[in-house]
């Protein structure tokens, strides 16, 4: 979680009258998590952010499982997934659990109308494309290799740049957070970590809209989409200030921790959240020891489902892995580097592979998208020797 911020014109002393131009007063909001105990953000509107004139149920937002009968990897290949739709509603699920759902979305659109996930934090990762984030809380231009992360509850809606866009998109049950262990007891970054606090994008200008009509808010709930309708424009927010906003960080700002030897995965970790890691593996020089493995050494994740998501780079060494690509390794069953991959690794002295993981505590299930996309001979491609 980035640090105070604030944007716009706020009163000297919270909770004290503050009047907009016409003598009237502003409406304060209390924009925080856990009751009023967890952090927050304090936001001043032209009109009530209570005041809807109409409310209707659009869609169950339910996703088809694909129940495999067997326990195994999988490889399910995303580059050609469709474009289309909008970033909300053009997400294509893939994998779940009770603590996060992955989509990939190709938006071809952006957004009329504004999204409200009140069911989950949200997690962008901006694989191609440019836009804006306009929200509640500001504008916030994004580009590739960004995370964007969106807290539940924000008032948002995107507009695209580009014609290409590829999302990968983490809903979480919990907060998506900086790990606890790269900070100090203020929340600052120590100079363990692999990025600082001047790495984070905040929204980088407030545009109020203090304007009449018809306005169209879709509410993630439950599972189901609702459309709530305002008479007036819901980012009218003449100030705020607080700790709880949309942030963005860069992959390309990650600076990897290298090591003579193979260094574990969790050096590569760039969030955390209840139930799971994302973690960023960005080029980087590769092992120094003149006896180095830099390849990683096998293993069965005993206790974890491992979702690897292949960005950009070099894949050569991994049979068949392609830009979109998902893997998903399961617990309890090995794998390691691929056959010829060990021999070819040594005297390799640097990767420009990028890929993000989500390693999660809980098994995930499959959606019957990834079933689609999904390569049934992966778990069998540590059999045949392609590397040279
Ligand atoms: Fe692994």
């Amino acid at each position: 979680m980035p640090s105070y911020y604030s944007l716009g014109r706020l009163p000297p002393k919270r909770h004290t009258q503050f009047r907009k131009p016409d003598g009237g007063l502003f409406q304060e909001e209390i924009f925080g998590t856990e009751a009023f105990s967890g952090v927050y953000s304090t936001l001043y509107h032209y009109n009530p952010p209570t005041r809807v004139s109409h409310i209707k149920k659009l869609k169950d937002l339910a996703v088809i499982p694909w129940r495999p009968d067997i326990h195994r990897h999988h490889h399910v290949r995303t580059k050609d997934l469709e474009p289309a739709g909008n970033p909300v509603e053009g997400r294509q699920p893939l994998f779940y659990n009770n603590d996060v759902f992955i989509s990939s979305v190709r938006p071809t659109e952006g957004m009329e109308w504004f999204f409200r996930n009140a069911q989950g934090d949200e997690l962008y990762f901006v694989h191609e494309g440019r836009g804006v984030l306009e929200s509640v809380f500001g504008v916030l231009p994004f580009k590739p290799g960004d995370f964007i992360v969106v807290p539940r509850g924000t008032t948002y809606r995107f507009s695209l740049e580009d014609r290409k866009n590829r999302f990968l998109v983490a809903e979480s049950a919990g907060p998506v957070e900086v790990p606890r262990r790269y900070r100090n007891d203020y929340g600052q970054l120590t100079e363990l970590a692999p990025f600082c606090d001047r790495d984070f994008r905040r929204p980088e200008k407030l545009v109020t809209h203090d304007e009449a009509g018809e306005f169209e808010v879709k509410v993630k709930v439950e599972n189901s989409l609702m459309s709530y309708i305002f008479n007036f424009h819901p980012l009218d927010v003449e100030g705020w200030d607080g700790y709880l906003y949309p942030w963005i960080f860069n992959v390309n700002d990650f600076e990897p921790i290298t090591g003579r030897v193979h260094q574990p995965p969790p050096v590569h970790q760039a969030f955390e959240a209840p139930g799971f890691d994302v973690l960023a593996f960005v080029p980087r020089k590769l092992d120094y020891h003149p006896l180095a493995v830099t390849v990683p050494y096998n293993h069965s994740n005993i206790d974890s489902d491992e979702i690897l998501y292949y960005v950009s780079g070099d894949f050569t060494s991994r049979k068949g892995i392609e830009i979109g690509s998902f893997t998903l390794h399961r617990r309890g069953v090995h794998h390691g580097p691929q056959p010829g991959a060990l021999e070819a690794s040594v005297g390799k002295e640097a990767t420009n592979e990028m890929a993000i993981m989500v390693e999660t505590r809980k098994a995930l299930k499959v959606t019957s998208v990834a079933e689609r996309f999904d390569d049934a001979t992966y778990p069998f491609s540590w059999l045949t020797p392609t590397v040279k």
